[in-house]
């Protein structure tokens, strides 16, 4: 099957970006990958420290596995935000695609010397997992949140972007490019968007010349999206959005049959309303 670094290379050629969705449950992972085989794209699944912990390191490589088996399909796995390098490991032994060291709370030198750390660890157990690196503070929390975390709003310069990826020598970075992670209670209701400084974009990928990611994608404008994708992001995450809607399907799908316990009977309209977000994100993050 075609590797996850050559699927970015070909996304980074064409100007568009490969979509990464976050899971935690069996109806969110089939929904992601249901979403991605009816649009025929290569996808990205990732679960942060805290999803791992609830889903289960190897149970969420096996589900990929699994795909990747009965469809042969390009579905990749990404150990999304890991905060020590024995989760980096643990990750890495259990067959992630690509692993993001994130030091982005530490400070400068601290980050570099970390990640650096961390990849060296990684690279031992498996030279081709790709890892990423994140420098500025965006907020830890794909949530519902009552206010702008303190601290998000600075931006990465090129020149720190440049030094951070000298140093450390990552596969992928992370910028803080008026991105933020999860929502504001106002962007849930979509008077609100989440806007990105286009112009740093460009002049951080021009500076790096490495693949880079957009976090926190969700309640982000439409035309930003576009336009950052052209400027040089080539993976965009995606969850608050996923969260949202999951939510929103079990509680329909309870208050539809009151009286069932069949699981699976229950779950369906979670299952669709998640496939309906990642779907659309897909169509937009593969537009030309
Ligand atoms: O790593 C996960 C993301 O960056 C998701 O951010 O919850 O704002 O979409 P989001
Ligand atoms: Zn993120």
């Amino acid at each position: 099957m075609t590797s996850l670094r050559e699927v970015l290379k070909r996304a980074e050629a064409d100007q568009v970006a490969v979509g990464h969705f976050n899971f935690s449950d069996l109806v969110a992972f089939n929904a992601i990958v249901a979403a991605a085989r009816d649009k025929r794209l290569p996808v990205m699944v990732g679960l942060s420290e805290g999803e791992r912990e609830f889903t289960g390191v190897r149970q969420a490589a096996a589900l990929v596995k699994a795909v990747r088996d009965e469809y042969d399909y390009p579905i990749f796995l990404n150990a999304d935000h890991t905060h020590s390098i024995a989760n980096a490991e643990v990750a890495a032994k259990a067959g992630f695609d690509e692993i993001i060291f994130d030091g982005s709370a530490l400070p400068f030198e601290e980050n570099i010397a970390q990640t650096r750390k961390a990849i060296e660890a990684i690279k031992s157990i498996n030279p081709a997992i790709l890892v990423e690196g994140e420098i500025g503070w965006i907020g830890g929390s794909s949530s519902v949140l009552d206010k702008v975390p303190d601290g998000v709003g600075v931006l990465t310069t090129p020149d720190e972007a440049k030094q951070f990826v000298d140093a450390t020598l990552v596969d992928i970075l992370a910028p803080a490019v008026g991105n933020m992670h999860g929502m504001l209670a106002s962007m849930v209701h979509g008077g609100v968007q989440k806007r990105l400084n286009i112009a740093r974009i460009a002049e951080i990928k021009a500076a790096v010349r490495i693949f880079m990611t957009l976090h926190g994608g969700s309640g982000t404008n439409d035309d930003d999206f576009r336009r950052a994708i052209k400027s040089g992001m080539t993976i965009v995450h995606v969850n608050t959005e996923l969260r949202l809607a999951w939510r929103r399907g079990v509680e329909a799908g309870l208050a539809a049959e009151p009286n069932e316990v069949a699981p699976y009977k229950i779950l369906g309209r979670a299952l669709e309303a998640v496939k309906e977000v990642v779907s659309s994100r897909l169509e937009l993050f593969s537009s030309r």
